[in-house]
Formats: structure tokens, C-alpha cells, sequence
């Protein structure tokens, strides 16, 4: 008998993803701080439509009913993040007992159903008391954040085998101190750089901690986005690179080889600054694996007015673009895939985050929720993603973003990426056709992508 074409290997891991804020609800219940998120989302003019998170998708309160979603899916693995304010109001010292038993509540609910957790320690949501210390821009954020991760190792890694220190650095540093789209809003060139920094420090003492206190895995989770020339010339293929070392490099370079590209300083200017030779060697740590999230790609033009890249992308005729604005170009998932390996080596791979907002028809009286480009995407992406396994890519497995529609951050409610299809009125959760699709490839590792 032949092997079907797109059949996975045997292990592979399918999963699914979301983060606190924006599922969880009852941001201040049971003696949880503040985060910045929550103070952003509570300031007039940040959030469209003026969403925030006090309800989202009342995940707090709903998590068993959320469990039995992930089941009917046949997920072998779920990614959440902790709100690291639930678990320490002041982000430092005191531990808020109640708030941890949350999370280990899920772990135990997750594990009874077979379900492994994927704990992500922060995917944004710093507590609020620690931005009023500096936020990222204090050094002292790499010891704040090692020792929060001990205090979730010591108590969750004896039921959690998979953990990852940051999810996407990238995006705290470029939407929330560069341009300001994101909590906490500044918008500076000279603090962006300093926060990158300390983010990949504070990954680096994580990791650290890990090694003391925990028996599993960890890692971090980085978001590429590969960058394409737009046409050949020297000015494009320099923008293109400098566009790829601000995205792509900043991060993954100083956790895995121990620099910085030299593109930043040409980017950055006289705000790049000399970072002591000493702080590579918390930065760079060995991780048992990366996360990749991959949404979309640039295609990068030269443009001396874009600040501070002075770089643009350029939108391609003839191609779907998803209700975010981005791409669908599944090639990109592969080169991606393929990229990191030939740079940073035979680590092992998952695919944490991947999936697509498009507009969905309201439920139907039968129950269903069509969602044929979103059903596209992910078929697509999951090929894609079976090419770079062929191309000899150590890839683990696949977490689908996301469980269900959330609060898509500052574009509030108004961007579905789910699975599942969430009244928000009601909190009445439905599959859409993309959840139908996904549960048989679980079922079939794959091979249900032959006919498809
Ligand atoms: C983030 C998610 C976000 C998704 C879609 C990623 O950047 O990790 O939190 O909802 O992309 O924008």
C-alpha cells in the first residue's frame, strides 16, 4: 500500500491556541492585579469600538465547557498563556493563591481529558505594577519575570511537559514602545530597542530558572514573517534585508546564536544601544524547542520616507488578503520552516501559532457555520507545513490560532480567527466548517488532505 501524500509523522502533535486576555474575562476576579492590558483597553481611544476584556469569551468561568470544545476537536495539545497578574497582583513578591489555582485547575481539567498543556508565561499582558517600575525598559525585568517562572514551575511542571518562556517579542516591542498600537502605547525609537533586549534577557534567566526548577521542556515562541524583494535592485534587496533582521532577527538571533544582526544599528541609529558583551550570555540558552507563529509574508519595497525601516510592503495583485490586511501565501510557511533551520540548526519546531480571520456569516438555523476561505487557509497551510517536514524540517506538531474567536487585541472583536464561532452577546460557542475539517485531519494525521 502506498503512504498517503500528506500523511503526517507518526506523533505529530495537533493542537490548538489562544492567550489570557483575550479569552479569559474577569480580569480583576478573585484578587488578580491589574495588567496593561487592561489599563489600555480602559482608555478611551485605544481599542475599536471601544471592546476590551472584562467578559471576552468568559473563559475564567467556562473553562470546563471550553475543555469539551478541544475534545470534540480530538486535540492532542492546548496552548494557553498565564496572566502573570493573576498569579502575582504586584507582578513581584506576594502569590495570589486563588489565581494560581486557576491555572492549575485548567492543567488538571486539560489532563483528565487528554489534553496536554502548553503554558506560555507571557503573551503580553504585563502586570500593571511593574510598568509603573519601568515595564521592559527596567533591567530588573529579567529578574522579575525568572522569578514569577519559578513560582509556575514549582507549581504546575509536574502536570505540564511544554513551556515557553515569551510569545512574541516582536510584537511587545514594535506595537507597544515603537508605534504605540498596542499596551502600553509608547512610542519611542530610543525604548524600543532596550525592551527588545530585556525581553530576550528575561527569556534567557526564564530558561535558566527552568533548568533549576523544572523536568520538561521549554522554549520561546517567535512570530516570522518571511520579507520577499520586491524587484532585484541593490535598494530593494537592502530594504528587504533590513526588514527581515527587524522582524525576523531581533529576537531569535540573540536567544539562539548570541548577537544582533548589523542591520539593527542601521535601522536603529543613534538610538541602538551598546549592549554589554556580558548579557549574551543570559540571552542565549539552550531551548528543547521553538514556536513559530506564521501568519502571512511581505513583499518589501525601498522607500526612504518609512520610518524607521525605510521600507514598505507592497500589496500583490491577484492574491487573497485575509480581514487583517495579510496575504494568503502558504509558500511562506514552508520557507519559513525550512529558513529557520538552515540559520539556526536542527532545534525542534512547532508551528504555535497559524490560522486566519475572514468575515463569518451569522450561525444558520441548521447550526452552521460556513467559513470557506478560512477552511481554504488552513488546508493550504497544513500542506505547506507537510512540505517543509519533507524538506527535512524537525517539526513537532501544530497548534491551529485559534480555539475560538477572542478579543483580536486593539481591533477588539471585530477580527474572527476561531474555530469555533463565539456569540458574544450569548457566549454560545459553534464550529465552524474549519473546525470540521481540522478534527479529521487529527483523525487521519493528515491524510484526509489528499482528497482535499
Ligand atoms: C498573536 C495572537 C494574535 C494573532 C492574530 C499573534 O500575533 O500571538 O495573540 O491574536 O497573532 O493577530
Amino acid at each position: 500500500m502506498t503512504r498517503p501524500s500528506f500523511r503526517f509523522p507518526d506523533g505529530f502533535h495537533w493542537g490548538a491556541a489562544t492567550s489570557a486576555y483575550q479569552i479569559e474575562g474577569s480580569p480583576l476576579a478573585d484578587g488578580a492585579g491589574p495588567s496593561i492590558w487592561q489599563r489600555f483597553a480602559h482608555t478611551p481611544g485605544m481599542m475599536s469600538n471601544g471592546d476590551n476584556g472584562d467578559v471576552a469569551c468568559d473563559h475564567y468561568r467556562r473553562y470546563k465547557d471550553d475543555v469539551q470544545l478541544m475534545k470534540a476537536l480530538g486535540l492532542h495539545g492546548y496552548r494557553f498563556s498565564i496572566n502573570w497578574a493573576r498569579v502575582l497582583p504586584e507582578g513581584t513578591g506576594r502569590v495570589n493563591a486563588k489565581g494560581l489555582d486557576f491555572y492549575s485547575r485548567l492543567v488538571d481539567e486539560l489532563l483528565e481529558n487528554g489534553i496536554a498543556p502548553n503554558v506560555t508565561l507571557f503573551h503580553w499582558d504585563l502586570p500593571a505594577a511593574l510598568d509603573d517600575r519601568g515595564g521592559w525598559l527596567n533591567r530588573d525585568s529579567a529578574h522579575w519575570f525568572a522569578a514569577y517562572a519559578e513560582v509556575m514551575f514549582k507549581s504546575l511542571d509536574d502536570r505540564v511537559p511544554r513551556w515557553a518562556t515569551l510569545n512574541e517579542p516582536w510584537v511587545v516591542t514594535d506595537g507597544g514602545y515603537l508605534h504605540g498600537a498596542l499596551a502600553p502605547g509608547h512610542r519611542n525609537r530610543y525604548e524600543a530597542p532596550i525592551a527588545a533586549h530585556n525581553l530576550m534577557r528575561a527569556s534567557g534567566a526564564g530558561i535558566q530558572a527552568y533548568r533549576a526548577h523544572g523536568k520538561h521542556e521549554i522554549g520561546v515562541v517567535f512570530n516570522i514573517e518571511p520579507k520577499y524583494p520586491h524587484s532585484d535592485s541593490a535598494e530593494d534587496l537592502a530594504a528587504t534585508r533590513r526588514a527581515h533582521a527587524y522582524m525576523n532577527q531581533q529576537f531569535a538571533d540573540p536567544a539562539l546564536l548570541g548577537s544582533y544582526p548589523p542591520e539593527l544599528k542601521e535601522i536603529f541609529g543613534d538610538a541602538w544601544p551598546d549592549f554589554p558583551a556580558d548579557d549574551f550570555k543570559l540571552t542565549r540558552q539552550k531551548v528543547d524547542f521553538v514556536g513559530i507563529n506564521y501568519y502571512t509574508r511581505a513583499v518589501v519595497k525601498h522607500d526612504p520616507h518609512a520610518y524607521p525601516l525605510k521600507a514598505v510592503p507592497v500589496r500583490q495583485p491577484n492574491q487573497t488578503y485575509t480581514e487583517t490586511g495579510w496575504e494568503v501565501f502558504e509558500q511562506g510557511l514552508t520557507d519559513t520552516l525550512v529558513g529557520f533551520r538552515d540559520r539556526y540548526g536542527d532545534i525542534p519546531l512547532f508551528v504555535t501559532e497559524n490560522g486566519s480571520a475572514f468575515y463569518d456569516p451569522p450561525v444558520a438555523e441548521n447550526g452552521v457555520v460556513d467559513d470557506p476561505l478560512r477552511t481554504n487557509y488552513l488546508r493550504k497551510h497544513l500542506k505547506a507545513v507537510h512540505k517543509a517536514i519533507e524538506a527535512g524540517v524537525n517539526l513537532k506538531g501544530y497548534y491551529a490560532w485559534s480555539l475560538m474567536d477572542n478579543l483580536e487585541w486593539s481591533l477588539g472583536f471585530s477580527k474572527r480567527f476561531g474555530l469555533y464561532h463565539v456569540d458574544f452577546a450569548t457566549q454560545q460557542r459553534t464550529p465552524k466548517a474549519t473546525a470540521k475539517l481540522y478534527a479529521q485531519v487529527i483523525q487521519s494525521n493528515g491524510s484526509v488532505l489528499d482528497d482535499a
